[in-house]
């Protein structure tokens, strides 16, 4: 069995539409055998950022080698998942801050990456990311865009060769009927499925 950590960061939740696109997504993938899903739905989580003491901790715990420590639990579940699947909205030109908490969390030198004389390198095992978001106005080749660049960058970071993003673009503009945009999203979403 492949393990698909799903990462839920669609603060919105039921009125999300992240979340639809999401949820198209784990409904084709449960119809595929041989994947079993683990989800961390990060606003159920505690998710700390780092203030003095917390940061203090992980120092120290980081010196004396003590990867077991509860608090490096997210950075074991994503070094270890087969293929990750993220899902956020676009937010303040990139995503929320919850998840670049969670992603201050998965950044563990000895779990996640390695360091040598010649720099960092990645050593999470998942072959493929793939990050699903949606966003209010038009953001194709645009450098204001900062969501999927930044986590096509931790990807390369992670050292995860494969990076797929499906947006969901101009849904606040009424450019285009919202449900025809996600349908489009949703039929590119069937396309990864296909190969993943
Ligand atoms: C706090 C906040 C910040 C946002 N920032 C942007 C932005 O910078 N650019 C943009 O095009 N849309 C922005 N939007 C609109 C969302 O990207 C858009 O409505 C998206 O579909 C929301 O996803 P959701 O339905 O999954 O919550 C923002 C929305 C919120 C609530």
């Amino acid at each position: 069995m492949k393990k698909v950590l799903f990462v839920n960061c669609c603060i919105r939740r039921e009125g999300s539409r992240t979340q639809k696109l999401a949820d198209h997504f784990l409904e084709g993938l449960r119809k595929k055998e041989g994947y079993e899903i683990e989800e961390l739905c990060l606003m159920d989580e505690s998710l700390s950022y780092f203030t003095d003491g917390f940061f203090e901790q992980r120092e120290r715990l980081l010196a004396d080698k003590q990867f077991d420590h509860p608090r490096f639990r997210y950075a074991h579940q994503f070094a270890e998942a087969d293929k990750i699947v993220i899902a956020a909205p676009f937010w303040d030109l990139s995503f929320p801050a919850l998840l670049k908490v969670y992603i201050e969390n998965l950044c563990v030198e000895g779990i996640t990456f390695g360091c040598n004389e010649t720099g960092c390198f990645g050593t999470c095992k998942a072959d493929q990311l793939i990050y699903l978001t949606t966003r209010g106005g038009f953001y194709n080749d645009n450098p204001m865009e900062m969501g999927s660049r930044y986590i096509w960058a931790m990807c390369d970071f992670f050292g995860i060769p494969r990076y797929d993003c499906v947006a969901g673009d101009g849904l606040d503009t009424g450019v285009r009927p919202v449900e025809e945009i996600l349908e489009d999203a949703k039929a590119e979403i069937d396309r990864l499925l296909a190969e993943f």
